[in-house]
């Protein structure tokens, strides 16, 4: 029989030093909010309940944890993070099983770094996420005899002996619900800051005869976000191994710095990547393809072979299907497009269908908005769309038709029919010697 486990994740900080309208978990890394990040983590352990603590200033917050579907704990005034935990009591009342504490402002912890966590419990009853600090600073400090954990000492209650200690409490705590909240009960605000400190429950917990772990994780992921500097710490880290990761899959990336990712972005193998692109949430780049440098995706799915950019701005609901081709200024949203199709240069296809083997010509933009409503372009197998034409939706081209350049489309297209929808032009000769010849008499007039 597997163990049952549930997670609180303690959310009720002020977020002063963000400086922010909106609660500092909210912000995201790598596309996702922090709080969300934390949820996914937890749900990645096989959590059935998570509780989500947050203060009554934090109701933002409490919206998205809901949307989650997070029960919600309210903390109010916040008295230290064992009071927290305390908080989060009554919603996991009669709960038998491993509970976790996690924080909301920790986003970076990895999957297999928590399970290991948990699989402390085979020879402890309680087990510390910890991590070796270059700079403990504030850091609780852990002390250890070999495997097992004696206390949590918080730096302000160090010894100088204990300040030394480099091995440091990442805030991450397992145990089980009863000793979490057996432990949390006692903990007392007998100390310098007057809080309840959930640390104290290491020593609480041995003092029942009871044992205590620590599982090592590196610096980078047990980091914390306190103020924007960390926020940017925490994405930097976030896309260092997005990009290790990408490379490690089989994805070439000319010059790694400067490619962002999202915590979703997919990217299959044998595709390349040039300088300074952008991957915003919800794209898959699929093998063989190339971005080119300077590009923008969101939401896009971009197909085998497909060839985008330098300059691209792919919109959510962009599907490219294999050998696309969308080059440089060229903007799409909402648009599928279909094998071998090619839109190179200064255009928007937004709310359109594109078939097989399209040729949009340069400066093409679908008029897909009336100020109300958007409206639908489609555009049939092997047409050919000349240059600078202003399709205005709702309007389809038929397969293997042709547009005029210059045309303002505004009437549906047969299949394989040439549409001129511009007016005809007008030479008439001799007209610029004419006007050179008068314009040069009244010159000679004037001086
Ligand atoms: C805490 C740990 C410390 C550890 C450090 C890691 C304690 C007593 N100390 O210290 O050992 O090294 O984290 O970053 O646990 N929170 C609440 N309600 C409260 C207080 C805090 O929800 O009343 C939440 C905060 O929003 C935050 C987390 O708990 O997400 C940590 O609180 P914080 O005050 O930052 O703890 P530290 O003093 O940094
Ligand atoms: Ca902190």
């Amino acid at each position: 029989m597997t163990t049952r486990r549930a997670a609180i994740i303690l959310a009720a900080g002020k977020s002063t030093r963000m400086n922010s309208a909106r609660s500092k978990v909210l912000h995201p890394v790598g596309g996702r909010p922090m709080i969300d990040w934390v949820t996914a983590l937890a749900r990645g352990a096989g959590v059935e309940k998570i509780v989500c603590v947050v203060g009554e200033g934090n109701a933002d917050v409490r919206t998205a944890a809901e949307a989650q579907g997070l029960e919600i704990a309210v903390q109010e005034p916040q008295q230290g993070t064992g009071h927290a935990v305390q908080c989060a009591k009554a919603a996991l009342a009669g709960f038998e099983g491993q509970v976790v504490v996690l924080y909301a402002d920790t986003p970076l912890i990895s999957g297999p770094t928590l399970s290991r966590v948990f699989d402390a419990f085979e020879t402890h009853a309680m087990s510390v996420l910890g991590f070796e600090a270059d700079e403990p600073a504030a850091y609780g400090r852990l002390v250890t005899e070999g495997s097992d954990l004696h206390a949590i000492v918080e730096a302000k209650e160090c010894s100088d002996e204990q300040l030394k200690i480099t091995l440091c409490n990442s805030g991450v705590v397992a145990a089980s619900a009863a000793d979490l909240f057996s432990a949390c009960d006692r903990v007392t605000n007998d100390n310098i800051k007057g809080e309840y400190y959930l640390t104290d429950i290491v020593e609480i917990l041995r003092g029942d005869g009871k044992s205590a772990t620590v599982v090592h994780a590196s610096e980078a992921e047990v980091l914390g976000v306190n103020d924007r500097s960390d926020l940017a710490s925490a994405e930097a880290a976030f896309q260092t191994v997005m990009r290790e990761a990408a490379m490690k899959s089989g994805v070439s990336l000319k010059h790694p710095d400067t490619v962002f990712f999202s915590y979703d972005t997919v990217l299959e193998n044998d595709v390349t990547i040039d300088a300074n692109v952008v991957f915003g949430p919800g794209v898959t780049v699929r093998r063989g393809a190339t971005i080119h440098a300077f590009s923008h995706l969101e939401g896009a799915d971009v197909g085998e072979g497909a060839n985008i950019g330098p300059y691209a701005r792919l919109r959510p609901g962009t599907k490219l299907a294999e050998n696309t081709k969308v080059g440089n200024f060229v903007e799409t949203k909402k648009a599928v497009v279909g094998k071998g199709s090619k839109i190179n240069h200064l255009s928007y296809v937004g709310d359109a269908e594109l078939g097989e083997g399209v040729n949009v010509g340069a400066g093409t933009i679908t008029c897909n908005y009336d100020g109300y409503n958007k409206h639908k372009t489609t555009i049939g197998d092997g047409a050919f769309v000349g240059s600078n034409s202003s399709l205005v939706a709702p309007v389809t081209i038929g397969a293997g038709a042709f547009l005029g350049s210059g045309g303002v489309v505004t009437k549906d297209v047969p299949e394989d029919a040439l549409a001129l929808a511009r007016s005809n032009q007008v030479n008439k000769d001799g007209w610029g010697a004419r006007f050179r010849a008068v314009q040069e008499k009244l010159k000679v007039k004037k001086t």
